[in-house]
């Protein structure tokens, strides 16, 4: 993997690099996607099929950074999630910088149609937080509520900035969103998307697939480029807030 912007170098990026290449401090909300050449979130329904190895290496250094790791229900029941997990060079970088060595999973689902046995709550390092709304049905925030801190905010959709001013509240202020594509919607809709990470894989996935985002339409934001990193015809993209 080397960079082609800004500052084009041939020299291939090592752990070292990369990690100041997409140090995140925060506080605020980064959204991690793949896609494919022809704007496909999903091959077969997953996102594997959409993968290479450079995207999987970024996918794993991004979670060395933040306070809370947020997915979206539908993501959690497709992708079967599993417990956040961190090398210990990893843990080391973040208990170096004052952090806990795992980020928090938090979960959103207005419906809660999450089983509590999921491994992403059971093993979870750190007890998780589900973000729901005040119409949650009350057995399954009941039976939530065994393994996750479970927060409402909202009557029907969760309230996005009132989650989010109450994560922040909580020590939960760096944010690395890794979908899906509704998630992703809500949160442009809220205006709470700060920066997104896109790896744009060297495929025609053919029409079928949903875009990297979904939900109602809402106003277009500009953002500014912060790097183009390229490996194996696949481009790394971080976009910023400007
Ligand atoms: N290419 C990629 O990088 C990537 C990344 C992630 C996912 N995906 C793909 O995306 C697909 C899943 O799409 P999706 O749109 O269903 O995923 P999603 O956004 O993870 O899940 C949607 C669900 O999340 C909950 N949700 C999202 N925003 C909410 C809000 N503001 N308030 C309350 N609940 C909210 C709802 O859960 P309830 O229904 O439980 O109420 C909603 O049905 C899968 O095929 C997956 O493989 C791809």
């Amino acid at each position: 993997m080397y960079r082609i912007w800004p500052d084009p170098d041939p020299t291939p990026l090592d752990d070292a690099a990369l990690t100041a290449l997409y140090e995140h401090t925060g506080p605020g909300i980064r959204m991690n996607f793949v896609t494919s050449v022809d704007g496909a979130v999903e091959i077969e329904g997953r996102s594997a099929g959409l993968g290479n190895p450079a995207d999987k290496l970024v996918f794993g250094l991004l979670r060395q950074y933040p306070d809370g790791l947020l997915v979206g229900a539908g993501t959690v029941r497709v992708e079967g999630y599993n417990a956040v997990r961190l090398d210990e060079q990893r843990r080391a970088w973040r208990s170096a910088r004052g952090l806990d060595p795992y980020p928090r999973l938090i979960v959103i689902s207005r419906r809660l149609d999450l089983d509590p046995t999921y491994k992403a709550f059971t093993e979870a390092p750190r007890r998780p937080v589900v973000l729901t709304s005040r119409t949650a049905p009350p057995d399954r925030v009941t039976a939530l509520s065994a393994v996750a801190d479970v927060l409402a905010h909202g009557d029907d959709q969760v309230d996005l900035g009132a989650a989010v001013a109450d994560l922040r509240d909580r020590g939960i202020g760096t944010i690395l969103s890794e979908g899906g594509p509704h998630l992703f919607g809500s949160l442009t809709a809220a205006d709470l998307v700060d920066e997104v990470c896109l790896t744009v894989s060297p495929l025609l996935a053919g029409p079928g697939a949903g875009r990297i985002t979904a939900g109602p339409p809402s106003g277009v934001r500009d953002l500014a480029l912060a790097h183009v990193l390229c490996a194996d015809d696949a481009l790394l993209l971080r976009y910023v807030r400007p």
